[in-house]
């Protein structure tokens, strides 16, 4: 399928105001795959696509993790947003004919991140929260640095998004934890 065949089958399923983010975490994704030397088609795709699932609501969403045999556990099931990406990697595969490994888990731990994010995983996660439809004070700090040091954006962007759950008084995602805890451990490892 082409990205513009992806496209058409995309916009229908969601909102518009989520179509055009989708549109635009592609292009940032494509601009940072050139600037990390990742393949810029993945990059695309994985952008294009990464919330394909995102305006599935209510019980539609555990119904289809039940099908898909994606696993919930008390933090999806009370924040079941968290489920978009498990969910949206699943459609990417059977809807968009995706079978690539490295975007399907770029899609996959888009909202959460995980531990040893592959750089295209890293790109679309950071994409996603520097768009240039995004305007809340903390993108403006992240797009600054993105092009010189993408981990330093995304940890930056791990931490806000850690204070703001806490504040929220909400639950926090191992996963997200564990993103950030590795990237601090590369880091160090890097500098030794
Ligand atoms: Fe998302
Ligand atoms: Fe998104």
């Amino acid at each position: 399928m082409t990205i513009e065949e992806m496209k058409d089958r995309l916009r229908p399923g969601l909102k518009h105001k989520r179509f055009v983010h989708s549109v635009n975490v592609m292009e940032t994704a494509i601009l940072l795959a050139r600037k990390y030397g990742v393949d810029e088609e993945k990059a695309a795709v994985a952008g294009l696509l990464h919330d394909c699932a995102r305006d599935i609501k209510g019980e539609q969403v555990f119904k289809l993790c039940d099908e898909m045999g994606i696993e919930t556990d008390y933090i999806t099931r009370a924040q079941p947003e968290l489920l978009h990406g498990p969910i949206g990697a699943r459609l990417a595969e059977t809807e968009y004919g995706i079978s690539d490994a490295g975007i399907l888990d770029a899609i996959r731990y888009h909202t959460t991140g995980c531990e040893r994010m592959s750089m295209l995983s890293k790109i679309v996660f950071i994409a996603d929260y520097i768009e240039p439809g995004r305007t809340f004070p903390a993108v403006f700090e992240a797009r600054k640095v993105v092009y010189n040091d993408i981990d330093k954006a995304i940890l930056m962007s791990l931490e806000k998004t850690v204070r703001f759950v806490m504040d929220k008084g909400t639950l926090v995602h191992p996963n997200t934890i564990n993103a950030r805890n590795y990237i601090i451990y590369e880091r160090r490892n890097k500098a030794k």
